[in-house]
């Protein structure tokens, strides 16, 4: 069988990260168990979590399960996991990754991200009124750098942030972010972000690379007509041509799916790949973002308004 890569990319910290990850959110703790497993089995060696997602247990679990029938090694996977807003308290950050290698029953993790550029305040779990905090990135950052030197995360990064978040960041940052993980697919293609990030060593990593459909975000990505068109050309499903496009675009992509069949097509993108003269055509695609984050804009917040969230790449 012919190999269209790349099957990995290379972080800043020379670490090789596998280019499809397995998204967990919004994934229900009773399925996602038989949901890692299947992927772990299908070909899957990124899993990406989160505190936030409120099923770490169970993702652990499966990696348990996973290891004990030796199909797969600690050191053959990659594990991301996130900060979540109300931890970014410099003493709470290694706790709040203490208690996610308690969950995922490991000792590392591959990759750690603060879930926002937001902060809230302790023991929240909600943007509700009065919960978010003035920002505090440096201290925050600084934090991260410690767990980076502790060799609990392998590799630090952010999520969500603009470019002029990152610009910032890198001004000051002793370990610059490996990765910024972001909305990206057809629909919310984040060229100009993507070119800051090449040009800079961060690597761009794609959430909700269908769009998300089916949550309340709404996307409508995989009924593009741009790229039904691509898929029936390639006898491919969109889905597919969706994340090949990412892959292509030098992106890591980060399917959800606890429909087995769907697993497998996820990750189905190594033999075939977007001609030229198709891939050029997802200019032709007007541009939308899904995930606008209106509930973390307040007038007593730091960002007062989605322009300001966003630094305007809205
Ligand atoms: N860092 C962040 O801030 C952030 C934000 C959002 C998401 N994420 C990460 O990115 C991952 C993916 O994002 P997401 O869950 O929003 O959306 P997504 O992966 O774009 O879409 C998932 C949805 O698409 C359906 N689906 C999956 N494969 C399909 C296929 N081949 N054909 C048709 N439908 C398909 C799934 O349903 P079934 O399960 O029924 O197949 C599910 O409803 C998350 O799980 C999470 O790990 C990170
Ligand atoms: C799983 O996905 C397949 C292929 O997309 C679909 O035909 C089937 O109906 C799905 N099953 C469930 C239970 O959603
Ligand atoms: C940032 O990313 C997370 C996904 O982990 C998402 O849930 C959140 O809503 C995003 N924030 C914004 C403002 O889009």
């Amino acid at each position: 069988m012919d190999e269209y890569g790349p099957r990995y990319f290379e972080l800043n910290t020379g670490a090789m990260m596998p280019s499809v990850g397995f998204g967990t959110w919004r994934a229900p703790p009773d399925v996602i168990g038989d949901a890692v497993v299947a992927a772990v089995m299908a070909g899957y060696r990124h899993i990406d979590c989160a505190s936030a997602y409120g099923n770490e247990n169970e993702v652990g679990d499966a990696l348990q399960r996973l290891f004990s029938t030796g199909k797969v090694k600690r050191s053959d996977l990659w594990i991301t996991s996130k900060l979540w807003c109300s931890d970014h308290s410099p003493c709470d950050v290694p706790k709040a990754l203490s208690k996610t290698l308690q969950a995922l029953k490991l000792d590392y993790i591959d990759l750690y991200l603060m879930h926002w550029p937001i902060r809230t305040k302790p023991g929240s779990h909600r943007f509700e009124e009065g919960a978010i905090l003035p920002l505090c990135i440096p201290e925050t950052w600084n934090a991260m750098e410690g767990l980076y030197a502790s060799g609990q995360a392998r590799a630090i990064g952010v999520c969500n942030f603009s470019t002029k978040k990152l610009q910032d960041l890198l001004s000051f940052a002793k370990v610059p972010p490996a990765v910024n993980q972001v909305e990206c697919h057809p629909v919310w293609q984040q060229t100009h972000l993507g070119n800051f990030c090449q040009s800079t060593g961060v690597h761009l990593s794609a959430f909700s690379p269908l769009g998300s459909p089916g949550s309340w975000m709404k996307g409508e990505v995989l009924k593009e007509p741009v790229l039904i068109e691509i898929a029936e050309e390639l006898h491919k499903s969109p889905a597919q041509v969706a994340l090949r496009w990412g892959i292509q675009s030098g992106h890591s992509v980060l399917p959800k799916s606890t429909n087995e069949s769907r697993i497998k097509e996820n990750i189905d993108l190594f033999s075939w790949c977007i001609p030229p003269d198709a891939f050029s055509r997802f200019a032709e695609i007007q541009q939308t973002r899904l995930l606008r984050g209106e509930f973390a804009v307040h007038p007593d917040g730091p960002y007062k308004s989605l322009e300001e969230l966003w630094d305007g790449e809205i």
